[in-house]
């Protein structure tokens, strides 16, 4: 299974990736690192010899275009999925219709609770007890698509933002690389729960 894996930050999810793909026994690869950003994550694409491509919005007239551009990058490696793994943008309704649903994302947070781009402040700000992690098929909408796993991960008596985001990095680590290996193994069917999500829905 080859993968391309899309990044904005520090990339601790795509390290996971990383060193789960580098063993030989794993089912899958990953070809390429995309970013919109000079992410520093970008640096673990390198050590471990990955290519890896930017592209900046700001050189775009409009999310359309930086869309286009985007995925005509991601497709010169024709890849079988593609991974959002910390990758902060809004990917256009082009983008999602031609690589869905081959392309999921990890999301801090117990989907559709704290949708969007502060999920672990919102989580903290709402007193939530306990809050986690979903990884699900992206569609057109923020944070909606068909959820493929969830786990909780537990919010403690004096926890900051950033102590917080660390406990759930640590489940959701270990949540991707399981999900990319039950994709990869066919044990999850990414276009029969697309399939029967939109019958669900339609
Ligand atoms: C992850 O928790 C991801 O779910 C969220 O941002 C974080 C990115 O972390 N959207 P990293 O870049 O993988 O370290």
């Amino acid at each position: 299974l080859s993968i391309v894996v899309l990044i904005s930050g520090g990339g601790s999810n795509l390290r996971a990736l990383l060193e789960a793909t580098a063993d030989g026994a794993f089912p899958a690869r990953i070809v390429a690192v995309g970013a919109d950003t000079e992410a520093p994550g970008l640096d673990h694409a390198e050590q471990f010899g990955v290519p890896s491509f930017t592209v900046f919005p700001s050189g775009f007239p409009n999310r359309g275009d930086w869309g286009d551009e985007l995925l005509a990058q991601i497709q010169q490696w024709s890849p079988d999925l593609v991974v959002c793994a910390g990758f902060m943008r809004i990917l256009p309704p082009r983008v999602v219709a031609a690589l869905s649903p081959n392309l999921i994302n990890t999301h801090p947070a117990l989907l559709p609770l704290f949708p969007g781009a502060h999920a672990v402040r919102d989580a903290l700000a709402a007193g939530a007890r306990e809050t986690g992690v979903t990884v699900h098929i992206v569609d057109e909408g923020v944070d909606t698509g068909p959820t493929l796993v969830q786990r909780t991960v537990p919010v403690l008596p004096g926890d900051t933002e950033h102590v917080l985001q660390e406990r759930i990095k640590t489940i959701e680590r270990d949540l991707l690389v399981q999900t990319v290996l039950d994709i990869a193994t066919g044990r999850t069917d990414l276009a029969a729960i697309h399939q029967s999500n939109r019958s669900a829905t339609t």
